[in-house]
């Protein structure tokens, strides 16, 4: 299989986005992106909405981990505070996608690393 480079500067290359996997929570998790990686090198492949404040709070090594063979590779994550967004931004941006998409018109009853979240 080619390789494609990752790309753990955000900003400073382009992603090529003809095609890409959208997002889909209970779907697009690190077993179905390293599925999904066997069928094209180069396809943007997206992960589930994940939790702003799990990664903020909770167990961000596991929310956050990927294989190496999944790049080209854009996290989603879903919040709405600034603050937590921001932060688990940059953690996105530490372990290494390629891209941070936020989603912020959803309500997360349902996204990923919400039994971590600390009230
Ligand atoms: C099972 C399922 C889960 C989804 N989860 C997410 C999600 O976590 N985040 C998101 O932005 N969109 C989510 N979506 C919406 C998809 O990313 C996509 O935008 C939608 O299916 C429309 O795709 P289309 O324009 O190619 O038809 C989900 C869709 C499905 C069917």
């Amino acid at each position: 299989m080619t390789k494609t480079p990752s790309n753990s500067s955000i900003g400073l290359s382009k992603l090529d986005r003809r095609i890409a996997v959208a997002p889909m929570m209970d779907w697009t998790d690190r077993h179905c992106r390293f599925f999904l990686r066997g069928f094209s090198p180069t396809v943007l492949l997206y992960t589930e909405m994940i939790n702003a404040r799990a990664v903020v709070r909770g167990d961000r090594a596991r929310l956050l981990a990927f294989d190496p063979e999944e790049h080209p590779l854009a996290l989603q994550l879903g919040g709405s505070e600034p603050a937590e967004l921001a932060a688990a931004a940059r953690a996105g941006e530490e372990a290494g996608y390629d891209e941070i998409n936020l989603n912020c018109g959803h309500t997360l009853g349902h996204a990923l690393g919400l039994e971590h979240e600390l009230r």
